[in-house]
């Protein structure tokens, strides 16, 4: 063999010693933000049926849950509200005493270090499940930002460190933003789901959160899966409008645009990795077709090595453990 030339990339992963310290890619348990869903009355922790391990959880058993992620070194947390009462504008979204804002509160009030980012929306307070304001059976764009806007400024009032976005409607940083700095709240930041496509991986989500379309579907106002150049003009609208973090939503079949957002924007990455990729991860491994740590870490350095600097994930806790 001595007379052809080739190079030995084996030699940087013949022992565990040296592939670590040649690794490009780190988890840390700091990367991770880990969704909450809170309902109300007492004592409740209903588990997700398609999502096995995440539960629905009351206001009283919300310190128990924070101490428990605070102790795996995760430093934020993402609050979604199942409320009781529904209507047709979302009113439970933004009322003084609305689910999301009293659970800031505890969070703030007990583990004042704890991240509190707000998933600002109202499909899970409309009783049609849409994101918006709908006439003519269709969600209405500048209406819908104006409710948007209370929401986000009572959650701001009531602790929240960030404001998430989530309705993908036109114009929605913009808005937050001018309605946070004239409420006093220059300082808090908007997360925003810049880039959000309209995916059949939330279905396990919608059953989490109550919160699925009673009629149609979420195409006019999420994006296509199949389009790459929209993604950018999303980022780059929220860019302008103020947005200091974006969101890819979901992570797994979206590397190539969590890459991408990454190459053309300067800003801190999220990388969503959604409710439908835990369910498909969960079932196999419950199932005993893949083992479950190695296929999640797996996912989780993927997401960061195509430029996620961090993961709102429902495995967070797990992969915490996995690390520690
Ligand atoms: C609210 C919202 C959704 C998710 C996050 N925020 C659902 C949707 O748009 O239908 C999905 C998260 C997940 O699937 O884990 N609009």
């Amino acid at each position: 063999m001595d007379q052809i030339q080739f190079r030995r990339h084996r030699r940087l992963r013949k022992t565990a010693a040296i592939r670590s310290m040649v690794r490009e890619t780190h988890l840390r348990p700091e990367d991770f933000i880990y969704p909450l869903f809170i309902v109300e009355g007492e004592n409740k922790k209903n588990e997700i049926s398609s999502m096995p391990g995440v539960f629905q959880i009351s206001l009283d058993l919300i310190k128990n849950e924070i101490d428990e992620i605070a102790a795996l070194g995760i430093p934020a947390v993402i609050l979604f509200g199942v409320p009781d009462e529904k209507d047709d504008c979302g009113s439970g979204a933004y009322v003084d005493h609305g689910i999301v804002q009293e659970a800031t509160k505890v969070i703030k009030e007990h583990a004042p270090d704890m991240l509190v980012a707000a998933d600002t929306c109202l499909c899970e307070y409309t009783d049609h499940g849409h994101c918006g304001v709908i006439k003519d059976s269709y969600v209405q764009n500048d209406e819908s930002l104006e409710l948007l806007v209370k929401t986000a400024v009572s959650q701001a009032k009531a602790g929240a460190d960030i404001i998430a976005p989530s309705n993908m409607m036109d114009g929605f940083v913009a808005a937050i933003r001018k309605g946070l700095d004239e409420a006093g709240f220059h300082d808090i930041p908007i997360m925003s789901y810049a880039v959000k496509y309209s995916s059949a991986f939330y279905g396990p989500f919608r059953e989490a959160a109550n919160s699925t379309p009673q009629f149609g579907d979420r195409k006019t106002y999420q994006m296509d899966p199949a389009n790459r150049l929209e993604a950018l003009r999303e980022a780059a609208s929220d860019m302008e409008e103020g947005a200091d973090m974006l969101i890819v939503k979901p992570a797994l079949s979206y590397m190539d645009i969590i890459r991408e957002v990454r190459n053309e924007f300067n800003a801190p990455i999220v990388a969503y990795n959604v409710s439908g990729e835990y369910s498909l991860v969960k079932a196999a491994a419950q199932n005993g077709w893949v083992d479950e740590k190695a296929i999640v870490m797996e996912m989780l350095t993927g997401m960061k090595r195509a430029g996620a600097d961090m993961i709102i994930t429902y495995f967070a806790k797990d992969a915490a453990k996995w690390l520690g």
